[in-house]
């Protein structure tokens, strides 16, 4: 459990608060470029850490990433003209480039030195292997890109989807790295439908509900070892790691495996859009792979949302990503499945997490809890945060991989290892990148 005072702390994410600003020091995925494909081309609203902005391709290629508001009268930017290195409002013709300077204010008198004092917020994006990243912390000296391996593989070896979670950031990332719950929330009602071949990993997943809690603080985060009994003489591990400030890594199953990942990225205090990104680190994605859900049939689906799985397209920040099943229609579950075949009734991975995160209510009052071994590695997290909320604000320390990139160059793991092995260095050659090496996973 935290203190309410905590639970603020660790929750809220808008300007000026301890966490917001602890987040604000890294670059955030913001976007992906196929979302402003053209140069001139459509603005597009985008929501991020309680901030409305407005994100385009100018005349000459750059992403910019501006305030939504016009600094005249206020009037959205989303109805601006994306032309000549800018966009101009639609309101009175002010002009703003991509780093928020105000460049004419057309209505004015020629002499007027108005736009001298009329620039608007702008972060500086970088793009990258199909995402654009952003920086949201201010001053002059920017961070380093996260070396994550998702975005370093060639486009054909990566697939990224969203969706949107409507609850706090922390209570969709703590889904993320509660490791107990896929035997339950995600489970099928018979061991036996996971019988054979890469489904082993499964197998002991639904034999061993209690497994124990291993963790370690880490160079990027927290490395969370889950243990289950696998034979006689060995142990089942399932390793995750917590990267900040909000990535987290799903151990695969079988061999020759693509990873799943998630970035959970706070739009603002309620509002959260799940990237979840699948990657293999040496050939390209098979089409289920890529999120046709053909593998996870009969749990209905997997991680990923599909076109099929989303709601029309809006123009609304991150419209594009709102699931079908959600809170209005009880996340469609079928209660029929949840007496025979599927353990929650919900269809699909994604749809089960929202829909127990989302239960939660949008910002969950951790006061109420009851942790329990099993949620050691939430406890262990959260504790991250907290320090590193404070050693900002008290002392301006910089949290963990700001300034180091390659910290990120890990990977998840899924290992049988004898019991008597200590599982952070006998997993090492999972956990650690080494160029063009890639393990078997259990
Ligand atoms: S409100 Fe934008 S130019 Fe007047
Ligand atoms: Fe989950």
């Amino acid at each position: 459990m935290l203190s309410h005072a905590d639970n603020e702390m660790l929750t809220r994410i808008g300007s000026g608060t301890p966490m917001g600003a602890v987040i604000r020091k890294y670059w955030i995925p913001a976007l992906t470029s196929d979302e402003v494909p053209e140069k001139g081309g459509d603005p597009v609203r985008v929501r991020l850490l309680g901030e409305s902005l407005i994100a385009f391709r100018d005349s000459s290629g750059e992403v910019g990433l501006v305030g939504e508001h016009c600094s005249h009268r206020g009037a959205s930017l989303y109805f601006a003209r994306n032309q000549d290195c800018s966009l101009q409002c639609v309101y009175h013709g002010w002009r703003f480039d991509k780093n928020g300077k105000c460049l004419e204010t057309p209505n004015e008198l020629p002499e007027s030195t108005l736009k001298h004092r009329a620039s608007i917020a702008a972060y500086p994006c970088v793009e990258r292997n199909g995402v654009i990243w952003t920086y949201m912390g201010g001053g002059t000296e920017l961070p380093a890109l996260p070396d994550i391996e998702w975005n370093l593989v060639p486009a054909n070896h990566v697939h990224i989807s969203k969706r949107v979670q409507e609850c706090n950031w922390a209570q969709t990332l703590e889904g993320g790295i509660d490791s107990s719950h896929g035997s339950f929330l995600h489970a099928l009602n018979e061991a036996s439908d996971y019988s054979g071949g890469h489904r082993r990993g499964w197998g002991y997943l639904l034999k061993d509900r209690h497994p124990r809690f291993e963790v370690e603080d880490t160079s990027y985060g927290v490395l969370l070892g889950v243990r289950r009994n696998a034979e006689d003489d060995s142990y089942y591990w399932r390793i995750t790691q917590f990267l900040m400030p909000f990535y987290t890594m799903i151990p695969p199953y079988g061999p020759n495996p693509s990873i799943h990942g998630h970035a959970f990225v706070p739009m603002d205090d309620h509002t959260t859009l799940v990237w979840t990104v699948t990657w293999h680190p040496n050939r390209p994605l098979t089409k289920a792979e890529s999120g046709d859900g053909g593998a996870y049939e009969k749990l209905g689906g997997g991680v990923h949302l599909t076109a099929r799985d989303l709601l029309p397209k809006t123009n609304a920040p991150a419209g594009a990503w709102y699931p079908r099943a959600n809170k209005s229609n009880d996340y469609m579950i079928d209660r029929s499945a949840q007496r025979t075949t599927r353990f929650s009734g919900v269809p699909g991975i994604a749809a089960q997490d929202a829909a127990v995160q989302e239960s939660m209510g949008p910002i969950y009052d951790r006061a109420n809890e009851h942790l329990g071994a099993a949620d050691a590695g939430i406890a262990r997290v959260r504790r991250r945060f907290l320090q590193a909320a404070r050693e900002l604000t008290e002392h301006g320390s910089k949290p963990v991989g700001v300034h180091d990139g390659s910290v990120y160059q890990v990977r998840s793991a899924a290992v049988v290892l004898p019991r008597d092995a200590n599982w952070v260095a006998a997993a090492s050659d999972w956990l650690n990148i080494k160029p063009g090496v890639h393990m078997d996973a259990a």
